[in-house]
């Protein structure tokens, strides 16, 4: 058997669903201006730690590609816990993976600490040698549930899976925290992402703003356009939302007025 040419199809399957978790994450952002999708990451086992991982599971190395549910592993990141089950909603309707395995440890974690929604789906591909059915395992958490989960994973590889005691208690308490901190940033989300919603629209207002000045001058209206030039710096200082409005919307007439002419 030739283990990286077995391989490939899972790569072609890692790449797959990279795009498309990719391409909703831009779809959301043009369809909603903002997406649940902070990051997708994937990754395929190497054949080393298949070998590893099948030596430990006691599964005879002919079988070990069909029966690892995670040879493709993708894992998506989110900002707030309730983009979470965003996600999940969208991975149980879709006709293009089977879901084969959903664990929540989301709302309940797991006895170390681990907070984390998993999937395991099938994916059909079409390969130069036929069609063939892929396993992958899809993590979905937060950017704090893959803080914690990420140096977690680093001492267990240290510890060999045993980590000692003192240290496990310690590592369950920094768990509590994480999930403090996104219950606490949770309940202040709409907060949060109206201020960035509000900052955005400024920078797209201030672009345009000096895109229409810049046009002035290059039909030589240099007067109007110093003057206004003038005005949106000290619009720009103060930083008055109302302020900036109003100039807004009198730089769009006067832009107007000149290019009808
Ligand atoms: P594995 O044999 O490890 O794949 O476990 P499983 O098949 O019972 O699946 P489970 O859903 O429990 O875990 C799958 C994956 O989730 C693991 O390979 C890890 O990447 C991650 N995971 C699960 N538990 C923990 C944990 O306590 N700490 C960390 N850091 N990761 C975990
Ligand atoms: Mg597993």
């Amino acid at each position: 058997m030739d283990w990286e040419r077995e391989l490939l199809p899972y790569h072609q399957t890692a790449d797959e669903l990279r795009a498309k978790f990719n391409n909703l994450a831009l779809q959301f952002t043009q369809a909603e201006n903002r997406t649940p999708i902070f990051s997708v990451e994937t990754r395929v086992k190497t054949v080393p730690s298949i070998m590893a991982k099948a030596h430990r599971k006691q599964i005879p190395i002919d079988r070990a590609f069909s029966e690892m549910d995670d040879i493709v592993g993708v894992r998506i990141i989110c900002r707030f816990v309730d983009d979470i089950f965003i996600i999940t909603r969208l991975i149980n309707s879709r006709d293009d993976m089977r879901v084969v395995k959903e664990k929540d440890f989301v709302r309940s974690h797991k006895p170390s600490g681990y907070r984390s929604y998993h999937f395991v789906v099938e994916y059909n591909l079409n390969t130069v040698f036929g069609k063939q059915t892929v396993r992958a395992e899809i993590q979905i958490r937060t950017l704090a549930m893959n803080f914690w989960a990420v140096t977690e994973h680093g001492l267990r590889y240290k510890y060999q899976g045993i980590i000692p005691e003192n240290i496990a208690s310690r590592l369950v308490k920094a768990a509590e925290a994480a999930h403090v901190l996104d219950s606490e940033l949770g309940a202040i989300r709409d907060e949060i992402l109206d201020a960035e919603k509000l900052a955005k629209n400024r920078e797209e207002m201030v672009r345009d703003i000096i895109h229409s000045i810049q046009e002035l001058y290059q039909v030589s209206e240099t007067s109007t356009a110093q003057e206004m030039y003038n005005k949106f710096l000290n619009i720009w200082e103060v930083q008055g939302e109302e302020d900036l409005n109003h100039f807004y919307s009198d730089m769009q007439s006067i832009a107007q007025v000149h290019k009808v002419r």
